[in-house]
């Protein structure tokens, strides 16, 4: 196993590259034979979800569109419980097949406040993508279709995901070290 240091703090490797490209690609999948011919689109929640919701994307075999939203609930390692709308959506969701891309699902609180802005738009349908659930966080009534991973209720960093800023760019998820 190996480790990263970040700010001081030290991760463990937890997922591999190998491991979330497979999850990547079976959800890829999954989405091109739900979504056939209804040309989907997906909404990405920044920043966290970059690098899945890119991955994600290369592998669909239908047409779908994609599209950008930036919400911030999280400073450090606890949520600040404000959800913040930096980037606004330009696109009109009326009667269209919705699939939010999110990173990680932690309380729930950032799409069970961010959902009903969307539904209001009335969308046709709406589900959820997210790469990683901690179902021991959840806190807010939640059903999250198109899953990679349950993982414990510990920190993780790595594709995508940051601790205060860093580890975004590792390819590998990593998990905080025990007894840090
Ligand atoms: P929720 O609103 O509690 O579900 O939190 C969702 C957001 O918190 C995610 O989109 C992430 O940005 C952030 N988050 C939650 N858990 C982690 C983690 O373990 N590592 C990094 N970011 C996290």
């Amino acid at each position: 196993m190996s480790s990263i240091q970040l700010h001081g703090k030290t991760f463990d490797t937890y997922l591999s590259e190998a491991e979330i490209q497979q999850q990547v690609k079976r959800i890829a999948g999954e989405l091109s034979r739900d979504y056939k011919e209804k040309r989907p689109l997906f909404i990405a929640i920044l920043n966290g979800s970059f690098m899945f919701a890119a991955d994600l994307f290369k592998h669909l075999t239908i047409d779908a569109e994609i599209s950008f939203i930036k919400l911030a609930s999280y400073k450090g390692m606890k949520s600040s419980g404000n959800v913040i709308t930096a980037i606004g959506l330009e696109m009109d969701l009326f009667g269209r097949d919705v699939v939010i891309v999110e990173d990680i699902v932690d309380t729930g609180k950032t799409l069970h406040q961010f959902l009903p802005k969307l539904e209001h738009q009335q969308p046709k349908s709406m589900k959820i993508a997210s790469l990683l659930h901690k179902p021991e966080a959840l806190q807010y009534p939640l059903q999250i279709d198109y899953l990679g991973f349950s993982i414990p209720d510990k920190f993780v960093v790595g594709y995508g995901l940051d601790y205060d800023g860093l580890g975004r760019n590792y390819k590998d998820i990593y998990q905080l070290a025990l007894g840090f």
